[in-house]
């Protein structure tokens, strides 16, 4: 399978996001609970160097919460401050201000000696698309925070979100696209919705995701479509279609549909809270 992206987008959201993050004291990453290594991009080590770091692991609701605690620690290990976000719901949102608090301790303190106080820390939300900035940056900073206006010495057109007296956040998320060289990491991105469907082939895709959850999750496919015990991912999907219905003219099997029906269930939560990867 083959995935493709397009190289004038990506230049040009990493120009902006380079500017961007030198008016930014902390660098609000993110991720994707279900795949919190292949939803990162790894160019924005080298672009927030010297900021404080956080990672957001995003849709924590529909991750695996044994392994997602692993991949807290984990990022806490490479020197993160972490938290786990649902901000469909908003639960974890409100630790947010706390961690970022934290993350900034230094930078309050260094003002503080130099006798600057009340001085708001910059944060600045990013990501790759579909992870969930927009929903974040609305249910933290809700209706409540009005937006700051342009300042002197700040680019031409940024509005700020005054979040409270210590945090202003910049009202626009900078978005980086996934990067990969191995297809896994494609793979991974697509199973949660990353790629866009019309670019792949669904069946195919479908086969991949069944072989990841019978190794990893077993039963879990037999337990939601009530299959019998499978052989292999093809006689998944056949038992899956004839299970759900999914037949075409000719009373055939329809394989894509029955794939694409997996698929959103996946997407969606529906086969339970599964992540896809661990740390290495
Ligand atoms: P982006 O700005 O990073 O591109 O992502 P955006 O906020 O648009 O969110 C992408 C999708 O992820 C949305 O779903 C959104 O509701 C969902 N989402 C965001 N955060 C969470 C979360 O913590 N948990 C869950 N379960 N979902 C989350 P959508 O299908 O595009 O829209 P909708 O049907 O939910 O309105």
């Amino acid at each position: 399978m083959h995935f493709q992206w397009y190289p004038g987008h990506m230049t040009k959201a990493r120009r902006a996001m380079q500017e961007d993050i030198k008016l930014i004291d902390v660098v609000i990453e993110l991720v994707d609970a279900r795949i919190p290594f292949s939803s990162k991009n790894p160019d924005i080590d080298q672009l927030a160097n010297n900021k404080s770091r956080i990672i957001l692991l995003n849709k924590y609701d529909l991750a695996d919460p044994e392994k997602t605690q692993k991949w807290k620690e984990w990022y806490e290990a490479k020197g993160f401050h972490t938290a786990l976000v649902n901000s469909k719901n908003k639960s974890g949102v409100k630790t947010v201000a706390n961690v970022i608090n934290e993350a900034c301790k230094e930078k309050i303190e260094r003002d503080r000696k130099r006798g600057i106080l009340n001085r708001p820390v910059r944060a600045m939300i990013v990501g790759i698309p579909n992870v969930g900035k927009s929903t974040f940056i609305n249910s933290f900073a809700g209706k409540a925070c009005a937006k700051t206006g342009n300042k002197p010495g700040v680019t031409k057109g940024k509005q700020w979100i005054r979040l409270n007296k210590q945090v202003e956040l910049l009202d626009t998320p900078g978005i980086l696209w996934p990067k990969f060289e191995d297809q896994t990491i494609g793979l991974r991105l697509a199973f949660i919705g990353s790629i866009k469907d019309e670019i792949l082939n669904i069946t195919e895709l479908s086969y991949e995701l069944i072989k990841f959850l019978m190794e990893s999750y077993p039963g879990v496919l037999e337990r939601n479509y009530e299959l019998e015990s499978i052989v292999d991912e093809i006689d998944a999907l056949n038992q899956i279609a004839e299970r759900r219905k999914c037949i075409q003219k000719g009373n055939e099997v329809d394989l894509d549909k029955a794939a694409r029906l997996l698929l959103d269930d996946f997407k969606s939560g529906r086969l339970g809270k599964i992540t896809l990867e661990m740390p290495e």
